[in-house]
């Protein structure tokens, strides 16, 4: 038995990209649209303990998402991932939590990462905004960065800790 994590987010937000880096310690500039949602079985140790996860990765470009439900109707925990550099994609993570909370319940164990932030100059999601708003969903807020690697652990660490003391 495993427990189903399905990232969620806007199109080229770094959601491969940062499964990648966690999975294989590896990252690509020209990192290809994902097409058809894909998991990846891994176990994630906390303490003395292993949790295995099974990773689903979904398509963000809204004319490949037809199978959405499919995908996060079983999870235990969501990694919702916004781009620091784009509005519009924390707009979209704002409304993954809502529709999360309807169809899966607010026990759901949800992360949400502020990704690609190794382009802080470019930043427009204010991190303060961000946090405060993960506070009051009962998430969490990671800043990450899949092409460093920064806070994407930490980021796997929590989901999986959280799954486990549900
Ligand atoms: P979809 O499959 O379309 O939903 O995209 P995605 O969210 O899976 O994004 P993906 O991982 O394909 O990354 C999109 C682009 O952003 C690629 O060119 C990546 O190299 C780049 N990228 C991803 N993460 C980072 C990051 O942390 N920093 C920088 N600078 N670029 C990143």
């Amino acid at each position: 038995m495993s427990y189903r994590v399905v990232f969620l987010g806007e199109g080229r937000v770094g959601k491969t990209s940062i499964i990648t880096r966690y999975i294989d310690g590896k990252f690509s500039e020209t990192q290809a649209s994902t097409v058809q949602a894909q998991n990846f079985p891994k176990s994630v140790k906390v303490e003395d303990e292993m949790v295995p996860l099974d990773i689903w990765d979904t398509a963000g470009q809204e004319r490949f998402q037809a199978l959405g439900p499919i995908y996060y109707r079983e999870s235990k925990g969501a990694i919702l991932v916004y781009d620091i550099t784009d509005i519009d994609s924390f707009v979209k993570v704002q409304k993954w939590v809502k529709e999360l909370h309807k169809m899966v319940g607010t026990n759901i164990a949800i992360a949400i990462c502020g990704n690609k932030i190794d382009k802080e100059r470019e930043r427009v999601v204010k991190q303060s905004e961000a946090e405060t708003y993960a506070q009051t969903v009962g998430a969490r807020h990671f800043n990450t960065s899949a092409k460093s690697g920064k806070g994407v652990n930490e980021a796997f660490q929590y989901i999986a800790r959280e799954i486990m003391i549900r």
